[in-house]
């Protein structure tokens, strides 16, 4: 059975069928899914792209015992965005990954989440490395990257485009403090 998580202010429930609209209208907006490698496919047809996310969603969640979540905040019930842990084939390795609503940026969140999902990775999966990719102009992600302590490391060529990496081991994580 999937987990629900918490943090101080948000709930995290398995991203679902039942999200579609809301995740719809979230990758929709231009400032949502400037950044994102596949930005172009977004625009084109974000009720498709929500669709095929969701059901990568649950075969993760299905086949590996973790995965996306959709995040709510937990004193209103609002839907404020989408994050969790998602394996990456090409690095073979599991990767935290956030995007919010834009009325709750600069609140905190992403870093609240980023925080519960190395929690979740390397005390509740026992995982070793967990590793994050950003576009190499996205300053807020790798502001918050860096605040919950990963690791920047380079870039990764994508093929079609870089991106800027970070990892952190569970040494490191246990080292700041753990959870
Ligand atoms: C990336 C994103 C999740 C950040 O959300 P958020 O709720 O604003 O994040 P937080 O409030 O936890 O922290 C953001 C940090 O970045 C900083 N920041 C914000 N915009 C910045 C910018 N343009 N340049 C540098 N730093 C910036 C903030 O000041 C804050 O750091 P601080 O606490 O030291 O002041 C949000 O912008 C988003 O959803 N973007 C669209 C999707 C996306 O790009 N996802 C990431 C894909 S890798």
């Amino acid at each position: 059975m999937p987990p629900t998580l918490a943090t101080q202010r948000l709930t995290l429930v398995p991203l679902g069928q039942e999200h579609l609209a809301d995740y719809t209208a979230l990758i929709a907006q231009p400032a949502v899914h400037r950044y994102l490698s596949s930005a172009k496919a977004i625009a084109a047809d974000p009720p498709g792209q929500a669709q095929r996310i969701i059901e990568l969603a649950q075969a993760q969640w299905r086949e590996r015992g973790y995965g996306p979540f959709a995040v709510f905040a937990t004193d209103t019930g609002a839907f404020v965005g989408r994050g969790g842990l998602f394996w990456v084939e090409r690095l073979q390795a599991v990767e935290i990954n956030y995007m919010l609503e834009p009325a709750a940026w600069g609140t905190g969140y992403a870093t609240e989440l980023s925080r519960r999902f190395l929690e979740f990775g390397f005390d509740a999966l026992g995982l070793e490395r967990m590793v994050a990719t950003t576009n190499p102009d996205n300053a807020a992600s790798q502001r918050v990257l860096l605040k919950v302590g990963m690791r920047p490391d380079g870039q990764r060529d994508f093929g079609t485009h870089m991106v800027d990496f970070f990892f952190i081991d569970r040494a490191d994580w246990l080292a700041a403090g753990g959870a």
